[in-house]
């Protein structure tokens, strides 16, 4: 495989001058994106055989500039704006110190997740984007349309902060007919999407200083969102039986604990059966509350469904979490929580505080899908078509790259995660970028785990594939253009 792309029009200027202006070229002509992570200075310190304190002399500069934005023992970022003339006024350090924000507000300036690009490349593994022609827009119109027809005067006023009753009825069956899972009617919160679910969570059981357990790799919106209100991570491995339990035991007053138990994400494992009982077990000892994200479990291919943790019978302390976003989509902002009963109240009324409510002629749109069978037999086609997706994606990484890529975590969901042998972790964000300058979007998998780069334990080079916003064909050119750019670096 050929080599990595090498950073600089200039071959290899070795004083910082030199490479601060190349790489200021570089953020210029759009070979960095706007908020895309710049490499480390010891990774361009190799590349332009330079030290790493010329490295840091030069980011300096840039950063200086309002080019880019560096924080300590984080990796630099080209800044999320460039306005000429106006840049190093806009995102100076010192505009920035000034504005008076609360502990929360200035955590989230330190938090920062993937670049949320408005145009998807050429061809995006980007993970979360489904295609636009799966959606089913007749039946949400005439749905949407239904709804519109119904509401009356009556109906044209604030709602049940817990979401529509008929949306949560249907919901209800729908969970115990597909999921096995039996809860009441109230204790169904409509929230809208995951995220608010997770965001209400965090608010409801934790205070700054609290920690919380999560998965490591895992999902970098709930991690942020637990770190956004001043909670501590504790940060728990996963290997091929998910979450390793054995180390819940050394963690002393977590109040929360985040899991994908289904579909681990990223890494796609099952948490075992021993495993769902050793965390229960040591939730209801530690009086933690376990989060139980379900975010995929539409999507199996060639394997039983895997039941929820919420219906194992001593699951007291489970709090389920939803989403309409991998199976219609993500712009509906529709999730929901089924929470134990203790705890319906408390949610209702963060809920309330929150945004009174989610909007109701979705919900009722979407309560009508479900209970005339349109939502089930939708979600059945899909779950044909992203086996198509995934076995097309499965076959041309396996046509073009034979053994050198290890795809794991491909039973379920509408993502796979792509180890490269012959590449390691240091080098995911080179290789992604040579995928970016043929059109292809591929996501490193180091961006999910904590210990990310730096630190990291030597892993193989990993990426995050998603593949339901795209159709075969395109996958399999997706792949093709990718081995070609790593074969001629
Ligand atoms: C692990 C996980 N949970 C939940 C979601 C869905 O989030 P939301 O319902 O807020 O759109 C995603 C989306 O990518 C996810 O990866």
């Amino acid at each position: 495989m050929g080599q990595l792309e090498r950073p600089g029009r200039h071959r290899k200027p070795r004083g910082a001058r030199q490479i601060y202006e190349a790489l200021k070229a570089q953020i210029e002509e759009g070979v960095y994106r706007l908020s895309e992570r710049l490499p480390s200075t010891r990774a361009l310190a190799s590349e332009f055989g330079a030290s790493r304190t010329t490295i840091t002399a030069a980011y300096e500069q840039l950063a200086a500039e309002g080019f880019i934005e560096t924080r300590q023992g984080r990796q630099a970022r080209v800044a999320p704006a460039l306005r000429p003339g106006q840049l190093t006024r806009a995102t100076s350090p010192k505009a920035r110190r000034s504005a008076r924000l609360s502990a929360f507000g200035r955590r989230l300036s330190k938090l920062d997740g993937p670049a949320i690009t408005a145009e998807p490349l050429q061809i995006d593994f980007r993970y979360g984007d489904l295609a636009a022609s799966d959606f089913p827009r007749l039946a949400w119109r005439r749905a949407l349309t239904r709804a519109l027809a119904r509401s009356g005067p009556r109906n044209l006023r604030y709602q049940d902060p817990a979401g529509s009753k008929t949306l949560r009825a249907a919901l209800q069956a729908y969970l115990w007919r597909t999921r096995s899972l039996r809860c009441s009617v109230d204790q169904i919160i409509i929230v809208s999407g995951s995220q608010q679910g997770l965001d209400l969570c965090s608010r409801i059981f934790l205070d700054a200083g609290d920690p919380f357990v999560i998965e490591n790799p895992c999902y970098w919106a709930a991690r942020h969102v637990f770190a956004s209100v001043g909670a501590i991570p504790a940060l728990v491995p996963v290997d091929h039986e998910g979450l390793q339990t054995d180390a819940l035991m050394a963690i002393k007053r977590a109040r929360l604990c985040y899991v994908t138990p289904s579909h681990q994400f990223p890494l796609g494992h099952v948490l075992s059966a021993s495993r769902r009982h050793d965390l229960l077990r040591w939730a209801d000892k530690a009086g933690a509350y376990v989060i139980e994200d379900d975010y995929d479990g539409e999507y199996r291919y060639d394997i039983r469904p895997i039941q929820p943790l919420q219906t194992i019978d001593e699951a007291t302390n489970v709090i389920y979490l939803g989403t309409f976003s991998k199976t219609l989509s993500p712009l509906l902002r529709l999730g929901y929580l089924v929470v134990p009963t203790e705890l319906v109240d408390v949610f209702r009324a963060a809920k309330r505080l929150t945004d009174r409510h989610s909007p109701s002629l979705e919900q009722a749109a979407l309560a009508e899908l479900i209970q005339a069978g349109t939502y089930e037999r939708h979600v059945r086609k899909l779950r044909r078509k992203n086996a198509q997706r995934r076995a097309a994606l499965l076959a041309a990484l396996s046509d073009h790259f034979g053994d050198t890529v290890e795809a794991q975590g491909s039973d379920a969901g509408l993502h796979v995660v792509t180890w490269f042998s012959h590449f390691d972790a240091s080098q995911e964000d080179g290789i992604a970028r040579q995928g970016r300058q043929r059109g292809v979007g591929i996501y490193p998998v180091s961006d999910l785990y904590e210990d990310s780069r730096g630190g990291a334990p030597q892993r193989r080079a990993g990426f995050v594939f998603g593949y339901a916003a795209l159709d075969e064909r395109e996958i399999r050119a997706g792949v093709g253009r990718l081995a070609n750019a790593l074969r001629t670096g």
